[in-house]
């Protein structure tokens, strides 16, 4: 099955790396709007593939959609990353406009793509994929749950002292320095919960690490994180491509579920063929459900200054 990846800079090349590596995909098709950046790219990791012994055909166009037709996932990445000291939700005026035209040149060319959105103000951009695209609200995924919770587990496991294997966790909610909700709650290591272990000050450094991960590597990197972002990518699209069914959090439209519509947010989904095939409603505290509605008010604020 082919897969497009649209933006081949750090996070879509990452992501298209990954992809292959796994050798679950046909093909992978990069876009870029730079002349001859996702040829470029294409034939780099073209040229690792008898090193890394993976068989997926990787290509590169800068802008020619029909060269995506027929994709089973997209993957948008295209747009701006944030500099050191700015907010996901600064990168939407100009990120907006990409994200849109992107989505209207897919599914001209794939009808039946199932999209996932990944650049940022990223659970506004999904929302706003979900308003202009026309697809079946199952279709559209937003990443940043899977990322996030990615990096609550490399907390965790630090704090825990003990390897990242033995411990899981979840966080929803919005994909911001504020917005994001790591359920401490329901985190466990070797299936018993972190809370028996860890003090109240450890349990506060892992949650506030995790809500400001993004934000750590910006300052390191004076650019946005590339590797885990695209690593989480691979994991959702492999889910879909191999029908894994598996629970990723993952940014949906909203109807009802966790008190919320008409808002992509961060929620556990059971991911397969069909995209989403179910989102799954757990339980949360008050605090917690607190937190939630506080950051879809926030959100809901961002999503107020898109124009269709
Ligand atoms: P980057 O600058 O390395 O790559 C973006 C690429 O998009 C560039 O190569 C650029 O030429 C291309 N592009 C711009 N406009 C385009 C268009 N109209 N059509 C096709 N390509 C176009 O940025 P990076 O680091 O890869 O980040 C990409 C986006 O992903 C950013 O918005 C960033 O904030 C977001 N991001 C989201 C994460 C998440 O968890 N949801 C995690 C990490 C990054």
């Amino acid at each position: 099955m082919k897969v497009t990846v649209v933006g081949a800079g750090a996070v879509g090349a990452s992501c298209a790396e990954y992809i292959a590596m796994k050798n679950f995909a046909a093909e992978v098709v990069l876009v870029d709007i730079k002349e001859g950046f996702a040829e470029g790219k294409a034939m780099d990791l073209m040229q690792t593939a008898s090193l890394n012994g993976f068989d997926t055909k990787i290509t590169g166009t800068t802008g020619d959609y029909s060269k995506t037709a027929g994709s089973k996932v997209a993957v948008i990445t295209s747009g701006i990353p944030r500099k050191p000291g700015m907010t996901r939700e600064e990168l939407i005026g100009i990120n907006a406009g990409i994200v849109k035209d992107v989505t209207e040149n897919l599914v001209k060319h794939s009808p039946d793509v199932i999209i996932i959105v990944v650049s940022n103000p990223m659970d506004t951009m999904a929302y706003l994929v979900h308003k202009t695209s026309g697809l079946p609200k199952n279709q559209i995924i937003g990443m940043g749950g899977a990322l996030d919770s990615a990096r609550f587990k490399y907390r965790l496991a630090e704090a825990l002292e003990c390897p990242i294997s033995d411990v899981d966790g979840m966080v929803i909610a919005a994909h911001s320095d504020t917005g994001m909700l790591p359920l401490m709650s329901k985190a466990t290591r070797n299936g018993v919960p972190v809370t028996e272990f860890l003090s109240d000050e450890k349990r506060a450094y892992v949650e506030e690490e995790t809500k400001v991960g993004g934000a750590t590597l910006t300052k390191l990197l004076g650019t946005s994180a590339w590797y885990a972002p695209g690593a989480a990518v691979s994991v959702m699209v492999q889910a879909i491509l191999c029908d894994h069914k598996k629970m990723i959090p993952c940014s949906l439209m909203l109807d009802g579920e966790y008190g919320e519509s008409d808002i992509c947010l961060g929620v556990p989904a059971i991911i397969g063929a069909n995209g989403v095939e179910k989102i799954v409603e757990i339980s949360l505290t008050d605090a917690e459900k607190e937190k939630f509605a506080t950051a879809a008010k926030a959100v809901r604020e961002v999503n107020g200054d898109l124009k269709f």
